[in-house]
């Protein structure tokens, strides 16, 4: 049920919180698992005088983080990052995921690599043997999306630009579409990641491969501990 998965989102949220020392650069993760993480080390940093500096992964994210009174600093003050915690839609074997179901996989892509420990948190409807049953957001340039979907069509997704609730397109924080391409079960996703790194007008996609190196699972037992 909707209120149980919030009830393991939020133990592997206060899991993944006993990972933060005082003087840790941070990186904020964006969704609604990663915003419990965040809420509760802002309530340390507001209450308790915990001492740390943030780096945030999307607009929504940096402003909680700021009602809290965590300090937002730039790549240029910290050019990299001790620890960031963001949630996931897909979790597979070898740490494989998918992100950007919230859209901001762009720049949680950036925040991700930049730091020395990437965490995912996520309760266990997540995980799955092998992606893409979550359809894999690709953000693109506006003006090139009509090439870059006839791209996916060949490699054999179904491309879909993401909207709105009122219908009109979803834009990113960077201003660009998210295409969500469903119809592949990826037995070899750094081949298709590949492929969509290579494209032109291709801006990012949410396969985060060999970047996260541990994932707290909550699941009715406790959370687990997953590693590559
Ligand atoms: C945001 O763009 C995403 O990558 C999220 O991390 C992902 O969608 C997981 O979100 P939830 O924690 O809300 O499930």
């Amino acid at each position: 049920t909707g209120g149980e998965q919030a009830r393991l989102k939020q133990l592997a949220a206060e899991r993944a919180l006993e990972l933060v020392e005082p003087g840790m650069t941070v990186g904020l993760g964006s969704g609604s698992t990663a915003t419990l993480w965040i809420k509760l080390l802002g309530e340390k940093v507001r209450d308790q005088g915990l001492k740390i500096r943030a780096i945030a992964s999307s607009d929504d994210s940096e402003k909680l983080g700021r009602s809290y009174g965590i300090p937002i600093t730039t790549f240029e003050e910290s050019p990299s990052l001790d620890l960031t915690v963001d949630g996931a839609d897909e979790v597979a074997p070898g740490l494989a995921l998918i992100k950007g179901g919230g859209g901001k996989l762009l720049r949680e892509k950036i925040v991700a690599s930049a730091s020395r420990i990437f965490v995912v948190v996520a309760d266990g409807s997540k995980q799955v043997e092998k992606l893409g049953k979550f359809p894999l957001p690709v953000e693109v340039i506006q003006m090139a999306e009509p090439l870059v979907s006839r791209e996916l069509r060949e490699l054999g997704f179904t491309p879909k630009i993401r909207t709105n609730q009122d219908g009109s397109k979803y834009i990113t924080d960077e201003g660009n579409l998210i295409l969500d391409c469903s119809g592949i079960l990826m037995d070899d996703p750094a081949a298709i990641a590949a492929k969509l790194d290579a494209m032109v007008g291709v801006v990012e996609h949410g396969l985060f491969l060999g970047i996260a190196k541990l994932a707290l699972i909550a699941q009715v037992g406790g959370v687990v501990e997953r590693t590559r």
